[in-house]
């Protein structure tokens, strides 16, 4: 019999669980978080947090080299690939203490090893046994297989194994243009691996505004990517120097070869060993299935982020797993809303988004009318300082009521400018609210100001009004 019963278990550290253990102990609840390897999870160890520190380097780098334009002299400029993921592993490291640390501090009780249900409210970690009132599943997910020939050849590999090179490819065919394989085309393609992606859809990052899409991939060709679209990948093969991959478009079979295979394709919850079937615990295909309020059909068993297989980002998960701590614990009753839930995609340039694509809009089911504001990096003066024109901002707005609807940023720093907007969005601003709001300036956040201005009545930076007639040269 095991000797404590605690209020929560948590199964799996990551953003949504070591989240939902620090809320539930703030909350005065006796907490244990079951972990099998490092807290902190995919998005620490292996995914959001590595690929920004690589992401970081590889920004420096391409600003070294570009320092002539910027009156600063540089010499013998080369990556120190070795160097560049020691910097990585450093950052993680020091991460995943700080949440230890956390951790440790909010009294929440960390056990190493691998859970699985033996009741709804008991665990069974590695022969021992664990007792809890309420159980919260966030065992996260992990790279999706397709069932593809050749993916198990050697040079073949997934996010996790990237994050761990130790050289730079030569050359890198990325199966799948999504978040993960865009994200990591950026970092390769910038210092010197030749980059190829191959997506099945006619658009990458299909969840992106097509608008943007479109021009990120004119971007991404610019900077010398190879990308196709509307290529079905059927096999991959070991071939003279290298790996070859096979694939299909409409116009016939092609393949492209180089020294390394990423395969992107998406990712799947992760729930091998946890006794879920034994349990009759429902499942969506491969996910957990949960309600609104993060409940599974057992009584007292909760799942939270990637395993509930619904948006599979890491603040998803750790807003998930502040609802379901707060339900589990009976201080209320609060079904998820993810009306808000800002997307942001580390690529270079960066792209981010909250709300409605244009797309969207224009499929809303009311058939309400909308109209987009636009306003160009280039105009900003913000953006000329620093050197990074390329890109755009674009707010879609309701054309009567004004209402913000989506916003979408394409540009230097576009992942940290679309918090105003995420939070715009979910006060039901309107196009005016921003417009009337003073933003400082030079700063990259007036261009979200512009573009609600460009909706409204005009830009002032950019003629856009057809009326409008260049004024007195200064
Ligand atoms: P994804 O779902 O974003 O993209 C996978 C892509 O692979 C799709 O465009 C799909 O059409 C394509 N694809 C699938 N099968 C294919 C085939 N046989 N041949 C060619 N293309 C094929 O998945 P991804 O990029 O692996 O990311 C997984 C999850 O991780 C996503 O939910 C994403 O949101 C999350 N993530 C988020 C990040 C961020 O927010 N910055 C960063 C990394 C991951």
């Amino acid at each position: 019999m095991p000797e404590t019963e605690y209020d929560v278990a948590i199964v799996g550290g990551g953003p949504g669980g070591y989240v939902a253990a620090i809320r539930a102990s703030q909350l005065g609840a006796k907490v244990v978080l079951v972990e099998k390897d490092k807290v902190g999870g995919t998005c620490l160890n292996r995914g959001c947090i590595p690929v920004k520190a690589m992401t970081r380097s590889v920004e420096v780098y391409l600003d070294a080299k570009r320092g002539e334009e910027f009156g600063i002299k540089t010499s013998g400029l080369e990556v120190d690939f070795p160097k560049l993921m020691a910097r990585k592993q450093q950052v993680v490291d020091r991460l995943v203490s700080g949440v230890e640390g956390l951790l440790q501090g909010s009294n929440v009780t960390v056990m190493r090893g691998s859970a699985k249900l033996a009741s709804p409210r008991r665990l069974a970690v590695d022969g021992k046994e664990v007792a809890a009132k309420k159980i919260i599943l966030a065992t996260g997910s992990v790279p999706s297989r397709v069932p593809v020939p050749g993916l198990d050849l050697p040079g073949v590999v997934t996010s996790d194994d990237v994050v761990q090179l130790d050289r730079v490819p030569k050359s890198m065919v990325i199966i799948g243009g999504g978040v993960i394989g865009m994200e990591f085309a950026s970092i390769f393609a910038a210092i010197g691996t030749k980059v190829t992606v191959v997506e099945m859809l006619p658009l990458i990052m299909p969840p992106v505004d097509e608008e943007l899409a479109r021009r990120f991939t004119q971007i991404a060709r610019r900077q010398g990517m190879s990308i196709v679209t509307g290529a079905k990948v059927t096999g991959v093969r070991q071939a003279e120097g290298g790996l070859e991959v096979a694939y299909e478009l409409s116009s016939g079979a092609q393949s492209t070869r180089a020294e390394m295979v990423l395969v992107a394709v998406g990712r799947s919850p992760y729930t091998e060993g946890l006794g879920l079937a034994d349990l009759g615990i429902t499942m969506n295909r491969r996910a957990v299935a949960v309600n609104d309020h993060l409940q599974t059909n057992i009584d007292g068993v909760y799942a939270i982020g990637d395993v509930t297989g619904r948006i599979m980002l890491a603040h998803v998960a750790s807003y998930d797993g502040e609802v379901a701590v707060e339900n589990a614990l009976g201080k209320h009753d609060k079904a998820t809303d993810y009306k808000v839930v800002p997307s942001v995609i580390f690529t270079i340039p960066e792209i981010a988004g909250v709300g409605l694509t244009e797309k969207q809009a224009r499929d809303r089911p009311d058939k309400s009318g909308f109209k987009v504001g636009r306003f160009p990096l280039s105009a900003s003066g913000r953006a000329q300082t620093l050197g990074e024109t390329t890109g755009l901002v674009k707010v879609i707005a309701d054309a009567e009521t004004k209402e913000l609807l989506g916003v979408h940023i394409m540009g230097p720093r576009a992942c940290d400018l679309i918090a105003e907007a995420a939070l715009a969005i979910k006060l039901e601003a309107t196009a005016q609210d921003i417009a009337e709001t003073i933003h400082a300036h030079p700063t990259l956040p007036e261009t979200i100001r512009e573009a609600t201005l460009e909706h409204l009545e005009g830009a002032i930076h950019v003629l856009s009004r057809p009326w409008a007639t260049p004024g007195p040269s200064m």
